[in-house]
């Protein structure tokens, strides 16, 4: 369990986190959204007791990080440009990790293992490419067998093979009921990867929920229905409470409603159905709706999914 309370960094003039309050529960996965620069590396250095709130509180199962007798044991973390001496061999690193934390050496093999580092253990980390080094930082965190994991943009780098792996370690973990807090500017990523979102943006919590319940809530999904009585099925659908639109004859977009009422509906005034299509917004188009006022930067390269056809903008 990770409880912040009016949680505030400033740097400067600038505010990074700016009084957010959220508790992360165990057994499930948090993902912690927002566009670059929104707070989430500040936050989680925070909770690790690396940098000090300006003002309010952060703890761990109770303490704050620091205050935990063995923090490794409680709480593995994955930090973004993790430095590790690049003329060691993941199997060394980690084995000085152990040997440090008193931990049993056997406990090194495991989570090379467990990364799918076992045919790279012996070489140099220096010779990485990203997506081994994410590895080894996740290889890390697991280390001292935690309960809480806070992992920052853990599938960075990695190719798709990696994200699924990344995306089926942390669902198991939360499954065993640990505490997984993982941070992600993409959104498609985040949707297939937590059960919990924690939106943020200019270091301000925009959302916070379910993640079917944050999409329904920026976005209504869309019924597209045809029908030949497209005109006295869209007035009986309004006096019903949905909004509609025709975007051409005989063709309604309804919210509001679900596409079992507006059948029932249709089937009550014997108005006959050619078409009713629940059209489900993406997640992607729920987050440039979230945050659109939220970004601070947007990377040139990055080009957000379709949204498709039918989803409201
Ligand atoms: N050490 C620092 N000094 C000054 N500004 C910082 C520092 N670290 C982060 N910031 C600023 O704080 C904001 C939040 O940054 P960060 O927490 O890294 O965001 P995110 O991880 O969501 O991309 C950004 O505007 C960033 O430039
Ligand atoms: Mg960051």
């Amino acid at each position: 369990m990770i409880e912040a309370t009016n949680l505030t960094k400033r740097y400067g003039d600038k505010t990074a986190v700016d009084s957010i309050s959220f508790t992360i529960r165990p057994g499930t996965v948090t993902g912690f959204l927002g566009p670059n620069g929104a707070g989430k590396s500040t936050t989680m250095r925070m909770i690790l007791g690396l940098d000090q709130p300006t003002s309010g509180t952060v703890t761990v199962n109770g303490k704050p990080y620091a205050e935990h007798a063995t923090p490794l044991r409680e709480v593995g973390a994955l930090l973004e440009a993790k430095a590790v001496h690049p003329g060691r061999s993941a199997k060394a690193h980690l084995g000085t990790m152990a040997a440090t934390h008193h931990i049993r050496a056997k406990r090194v093999d495991e989570v090379i293992e467990l990364t799918g580092l076992a045919a790279v253990a012996n070489k140099r980390v220096g010779g990485f490419s990203l997506g081994m080094g994410q590895r080894l930082g996740i290889a890390s965190a697991l280390l001292a067998d935690p309960d809480t994991l806070i992992l920052d943009e853990p599938v960075n780098g990695l190719d798709p093979d990696g994200v699924q792996w990344v995306r089926t370690l942390v669902r198991d973990l939360a499954a065993e009921g640990r505490t997984v807090f993982l941070s992600s500017h993409l959104m498609s990523e985040m949707a297939q990867t937590a059960d919990q979102l924690l939106v943020i943006g200019k270091g301000r919590i925009i959302t916070t929920g379910p993640v079917q319940e944050v999409i329904d809530s920026v976005l209504a999904s869309t019924v597209r229905v045809r029908s030949p009585h497209a005109t006295d099925l869209a007035s009986l659908l309004e006096a019903a409470g949905a909004t509609v639109t025709s975007p051409e004859p005989g063709t309604l977009d309804v919210r509001g409603l679900t596409g079992e009422t507006i059948g029932d509906t249709a089937y009550t005034h014997h108005l006959a159905l050619h078409e009713l299509a629940t059209q489900q917004a993406s997640l992607e188009a729920a987050y440039m709706a979230l945050t659109q006022d939220a970004v601070e930067y947007r990377s040139e390269t990055t080009t957000p999914e379709p949204i498709p056809a039918g989803a409201p903008r």
